[in-house]
Order: C-alpha cells, then sequence, then structure tokens
C-alpha cells in the first residue's frame, strides 16, 4: 500500500518548502496541491476573466487540463500541455487561488487527479484539506502552523529577494485576508483533521521540521510493512483451513420445483422476454448447451444487472442468484423485482459456509443457480479473475456449470444495444476428477471455468 503523508496548514507556514525537504529525505513523491489551485486561478486570470466570477470559472475548467510532472524530481506544472511553474507564483495569482479554490466545483476538478497521484506513490501531499476531504485515510497527517507575523516575514524576505515591491505590511494583509478566506469558505475549509499532529515551525527550523515529518513516516513505512507481513500470514492460515475439505453433497437431479413458482415463470417469461429483445439488439448462441433440467449453475461474467434476466429468458426453470444485500435496501420496486426474479441477499462477511449452504439448498430445491464468478460488474467488459466460490460450490454440489458469457459494448447496457449472449459446453466436476474440495481441484475447476467464460466472451 501506497504511504500517504498529508500536510495542511495556512499560507506561508512553509509547508512547500518542507515537504521538498522531507519527501527528499524519504524517497517520496512531493504533490503541491496549492500549484493546481494556482494554474486554475492563472487560466482565468490570463485570459481576462474575474476568478470571483464563479459561474464564469465553472464553465471554463472544461477547457483547462492540469497535468503534474516531475522533473529531476521537482514538481512542475502543466497547463494544457504548457509548463506554467513560474508564471503562478505572483501575488496576484495568490490572491486568484484564495478565490478559485473556494469553488466547489474547482475542488471537484482536482480531486480525481490528487488522489489517482497518492493512490500509486508514496506521497507527502501539501494543501489545505488534505488530510480531511482529499485523503481521509492517509497514514500520516500534519498540520503545520506558525505565527500570521512570522509567515509573512519568512514571505516578504523571500519576495524581497525575487525583487518584488511589495511591503511587510501589504504582504501580513495578505496573508490574513488568504487566511480568512481559506478558513471561512463554506467547502473544504482549512482545518485540521482531528487525527493530524499539529506542529507550529514558528521557532523551529525548517530542517527541524522536515526531520519531525520523516520520522513519522517513516513510522508509517515500517508500520505499513509488519501489516502487510500480517496479513499475508493470516490469507495463508485461511487458506490452510479452506484445506479442509467440505462434505460433498450432489444435487439430485430431476426434483421438481415448486409448481407455483414454476407457473409464475412460465407466464413471466414471455412478457420479460418480448420486452428485453424489443429493449435491446439480443443474440442468443449455444442454446443447445443449456440443460432443459433444473440444479445447473450458470457461470457468468457480469456487465450489467439486466445479465440475470439475459441468462434466464433460455431456461425453462427458474433462476436464483446472489445480490448484494444492500441491493435490496434501494427501492421497493426494484426489490420487489429482483426478488421476484430470484435474487438472494448475501451478506459480506458471514464465512463462505452460510453462502454455499444457500446455494446448494437453492439448487437442491430444483432451480438453476446463476453465479457471477468475479464478484462485481465489469465495466469495460474484459473478464477480471474469479473468486473460488464458485468452484467450491459446484463440487460441494457436483452439478452440472454452464458457462455464460455476455457481450456489448461500452461501459453501460441502453436501449438498443447489440447484447450477445453465449452459452458454452457444460462442465461436470465429476470429469474433470474434481470429487472432492481440496485447493487442487478448486483451482483446477475454477480455471476451467473462467476460461470458457473468457472464451465466450471474446
Ligand atoms: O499553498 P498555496 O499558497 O500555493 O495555495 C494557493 C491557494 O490555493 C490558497 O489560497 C489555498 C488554496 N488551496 C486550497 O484551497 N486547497 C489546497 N489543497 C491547496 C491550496
Amino acid at each position: 500500500m501506497a504511504i500517504n503523508v498529508a500536510l495542511d496548514g495556512p499560507s506561508g507556514a512553509g509547508k512547500s518548502t518542507i515537504a521538498k525537504l522531507a519527501s527528499k529525505k524519504l524517497g517520496f513523491v512531493y504533490v503541491d496541491t496549492g500549484a493546481m489551485y494556482r494554474t486554475v486561478a492563472y487560466y482565468i486570470a490570463s485570459n481576462g476573466f474575474d476568478p470571483k466570477d464563479t459561474q464564469r470559472v465553472v464553465s471554463e475548467l472544461d477547457n483547462i487540463t492540469i497535468e503534474l510532472k516531475y522533473i529531476d524530481g521537482e514538481q512542475a506544472v502543466l497547463l494544457n500541455g504548457e509548463n506554467v511553474s513560474d508564471r503562478i507564483r505572483t501575488p496576484e495569482i495568490s490572491m486568484a487561488a484564495s478565490s478559485v479554490s473556494a469553488i466547489p466545483q474547482v475542488r471537484e476538478f482536482l480531486l480525481e487527479t490528487q488522489r489517482s497521484i497518492a493512490r500509486e506513490n508514496n506521497i507527502i501531499m501539501d494543501g489545505r484539506d488534505i488530510g480531511t476531504v482529499v485523503l481521509p485515510n492517509a497514514q500520516v497527517k500534519i498540520f503545520l502552523t506558525a505565527s500570521a507575523e512570522i509567515r509573512a516575514q519568512r514571505r516578504f524576505k523571500e519576495l524581497s529577494e525575487k525583487g518584488d515591491p511589495s511591503t511587510y505590511e501589504q504582504v501580513l494583509a495578505d496573508i490574513n485576508e488568504r487566511d480568512y478566506n481559506d478558513t471561512h469558505r463554506e467547502t473544504a475549509p482549512l482545518k485540521k483533521a482531528p487525527d493530524a499532529v499539529e506542529i507550529d515551525s514558528s521557532f523551529m527550523t525548517i530542517e527541524q521540521v522536515a526531520e519531525r515529518i520523516a520520522e513519522l513516516a517513516e513510522k508509517a513505512v515500517s508500520e505499513n510493512a509488519s501489516a502487510s507481513e500480517a496479513a499475508k500470514k493470516k490469507s495463508a492460515a485461511a487458506e490452510k483451513k479452506q484445506r479442509t475439505l467440505m462434505p460433498i453433497n450432489p444435487i439430485k437431479k430431476g426434483k421438481r420445483i415448486n409448481p407455483m413458482r414454476q407457473g409464475f415463470y412460465n407466464l413471466a417469461r414471455p412478457f420479460v422476454r418480448f420486452i428485453f429483445t424489443h429493449w435491446f439488439e439480443l443474440t442468443y448462441e449455444g442454446v443447445e448447451n443449456v440443460p432443459r433440467d433444473g440444479g445447473n449453475i450458470f457461470a457468468s461474467n457480469h456487465r450489467s444487472y439486466g445479465d440475470p434476466v439475459f441468462i434466464a429468458l433460455m431456461t425453462r426453470v427458474p433462476i436464483s442468484y446472489m445480490a448484494k444485500e444492500e441491493l435490496f435496501k434501494q427501492n421497493i420496486f426494484f426489490t420487489l423485482l429482483i426478488k421476484a426474479w430470484g435474487a438472494f441477499p448475501v451478506v459480506r462477511g458471514t464465512g463462505d459456509t452460510a453462502v454455499i449452504d444457500t446455494s446448494v439448498e437453492k439448487l437442491n430445491s430444483g432451480r438453476n443457480l446463476v453465479i457471477f464468478p468475479e464478484g462485481t460488474r465489469s465495466k469495460d467488459g474484459r473478464v477480471g479473475k474469479g473468486k473460488t466460490g464458485v468452484a467450491l460450490i459446484a463440487a460441494v454440489a457436483q452439478t452440472t456449470v454452464v458457462p455464460v458469457g455476455i457481450s456489448f459494448e461500452g461501459e453501460k447496457l441502453c436501449r438498443r444495444k447489440r447484447v450477445v449472449v453465449r452459452y458454452g459446453k457444460p462442465i461436470i466436476p465429476a470429469e474433470l476428477g474434481v470429487t472432492d474440495t481440496s485447493t487442487k481441484n478448486l483451482k483446477l475447476l475454477k480455471k476451467s471455468i473462467m476460461d470458457s467464460i473468457t472464451s465466450l466472451v471474446n
């Protein structure tokens, strides 16, 4: 897991200098989020717009692309491909940045870029809302302060050295105004996170503060290493536990499903099929592979909430399928609809056996069971890694698994979408030699199922 250090504090507390130094010591990437707000401000100001004109700023966001690049370890910020790192450091842009940063849409606009860098790298990220909003799960949070006068002295010195004519009084007034703006705005105001360590840098050297931050980060790195070691041990223990074989409980084929249920299904199926085939461009392949009886598992890739319906439209016997418990807490109409179609809730974290028992029960009641081995829907249509649950259920139930591949282009299922549903050759666990639930056998069965689904999708 990447280590994230969130460094927040008011303007001029020395965040960027200290973060640069600490990140060098640690070999972390330094991410200056203030530079991103400044870049938005620079775009607005240099195009002659008013940074306080919320409507205008928001409508211009579509024309702005911000990228962070690291050149010799230094962060450079690119505005629509152009390096503007130096041009965003003027007092005018500081004030404009304070204005645009109060606009919620601007914050939203930058959020994902900030989070994605933090997901992939060990970073020190500085700003105003990093510990509270951007990275609430950061392992280390620092709130760096210093009195307004001391901050003004530091900034004044810095500006004078650059030849900026601002007086100390102007710099102090600017700092006070930005402090006020940053702490009083409605969205993500500057605020210490409850779990942040506060460091007052008024009478500390840069080196001292950086050292303190580096210490805290190093502690987080070593804690992270021991946590992942412990997680490894835990999963090895869990795997060992799973190796104790589960009793086989073969499905009694030929068992008739409850006639009421079957009757309802016989009535509903042509109606639903009519709707679905008119709503989508639906094509079926391999229908000859669908068994005429019940008690079979249909293992499919998962693309949309429509999948259980697509699969069931070609089965004579109604299906059951697992659905996240959350889905039963949405609107009542949706809940009734999925229940009528055979959904039963799985509560995450209840342990395998409860789900296995319920699944075997459903199969034993004569129904077909639809399983999405990937666990979640795939947005891009690629078939992800399958979980072992499908193989475990099939091995315990010793029943036929019909692999299914559902394909459509793009992310969302919508009207007129061309949808192809392919049923593959049934897989019979015993024919693969899978007659118990040993890890080796489950792996073999899962592989056979997932390979088959993948070939049906492609
Ligand atoms: O840190 P800085 O002075 O470069 O920041 C410029 C402005 O951007 C400042 O007024 C506060 C705002 N900012 C913010 O609102 N949230 C952040 N995470 C970083 C900066």
